[in-house]
């Protein structure tokens, strides 16, 4: 049998159990260590899975379990670009969570460290590899949408920043854009087709705070920090990206907006076809001349689960040479052009033009 590859995680927080168990169902890895600053969490993810190499710094683990092949990176975003640039300079493959980093500078020296030291970095865009994003590639690749020229998707919440890291900037970079509007916009440019971004217009809005006064339960909290509990990321973000070749995003990313009810919707128009994900998911499109709406099998729809097995899977395959990584750094580094250039344009009112 070939030997297993050995696995460490960076960050055993929330979002790291997928990761967790999907390394523990894989054939082909197995869990040697994990890394967290908070020792409480580290010992209790530590004893539920097993794993018995325990560290606080990860450059110590890095050091002292020199056996490791692969790293999840599943910290706040404030560690993203050190702990995976650590990790490759180790020599390790890293399957990085989104956002890749707190800006397109450091996104870019994660790239180049990877590139410096011949290793994998996939970003973790796991929207990517969900059911609805294979159909509708299926459908952009046979011609079923045409010219996909324009696309229109929101990620808002009413009462739903989690509080914690999410709405420090010095831990998250940014609020509900750089938390949420991640995955749309990185979606969206995928069944694009990854086009490169051009331009973007972005406004963003920091009125409603972290709506702390509310006494309607939330849906959303995140960890306690033990430090001051700060809200100053901007609780609504939007913006018009334009890519190469002229398509264009509306993009809506929030934690809080007086709306009715949470929303999540996803919209690609095609002078074939248009495509909406989330909640639905429908094609609207012409047969004969005449309007027709197609409603696809509930089992194209999204799952998170499945869609995760599929991220980390892949992420294995191309660690072995049995495929190519889907979401890449150069992925990564594009994402964070835009998300950095919504954040200026917020501030200056101005379009803000992206270099390549
Ligand atoms: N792909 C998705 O759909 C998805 C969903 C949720 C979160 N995320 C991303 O996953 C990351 C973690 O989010 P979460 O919700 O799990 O947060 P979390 O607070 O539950 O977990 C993060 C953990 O990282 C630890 N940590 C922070 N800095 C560290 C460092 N320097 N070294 C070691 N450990 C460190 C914290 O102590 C914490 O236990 C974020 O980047 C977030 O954007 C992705």
């Amino acid at each position: 049998m070939a030997k297993k590859l050995k696995v460490a995680v960076i960050g055993v927080g929330n979002i790291s159990t997928f990761h967790i168990k999907n390394y523990l169902s894989n054939p082909d890895t197995e869990l040697v260590a994990f890394c967290d600053i908070n020792p409480e969490t580290l010992k209790k993810k530590g004893e539920m899975y097993g794993v018995e190499k325990l560290f606080t710094d990860y450059h110590e683990m890095l050091e002292k379990v020199p056996e490791i092949d692969l790293v999840s990176v599943c910290t706040w975003n404030n560690a993203h670009a050190p702990a995976s640039i650590a990790a490759l300079n180790a020599g390790k493959h890293v399957l990085c969570e989104k956002p890749m980093a707190m800006n397109a500078k450091e996104a870019e020296e994660m790239r180049e460290a990877a590139r410096r030291n011949g290793r994998i970095l996939q970003v973790g865009f796991v929207r990517r590899f969900g059911n609805d994003a294979a159909v509708i590639r299926d459908f952009a690749e046979h011609g079923n949408l045409g010219e996909l020229y324009y696309a229109r998707a929101s990620y808002v919440r009413r009462n739903g920043n989690p509080g914690g890291w999410f709405g420090n900037k010095k831990l998250s970079g940014g609020g509900p854009l750089i938390d949420l509007g991640v995955h749309v916009i990185d979606l969206v440019r995928y069944l694009m087709g990854n086009p490169a971004p051009v331009s973007v217009y972005g406004a963003a809005f920091h009125k409603l705070g972290n709506r702390k006064n509310i006494k309607t339960p939330r849906a959303y909290s995140a960890p306690a920090l033990e430090t001051e509990d700060v809200c100053d990321v901007e609780d609504l973000a939007t913006a018009l990206i334009r890519f190469e070749g002229g398509a264009v995003l509306n993009v809506q990313a929030g934690f809080c907006l007086n709306l009715g009810k949470d929303e999540t919707n996803i919209e690609l128009f095609g002078t074939k076809g248009g495509v909406q994900l989330d909640p639905a998911f429908n094609l609207y499109t012409e047969m004969n001349d005449y309007l027709a709406d197609v409603k696809l099998a509930a089992d194209t729809a999204f799952d998170f689960e499945a869609a995760f097995q599929g991220e980390v899977y892949s992420f294995i395959d191309a660690v072995q040479g049995r495929g190519s990584v889907r979401a890449t750094a150069d992925d990564g580094v594009a994402l964070m052009k835009i998300l950095d250039a919504i954040y200026r344009s917020a501030e200056t009112g101005e379009e803000v033009l992206i270099g390549a």
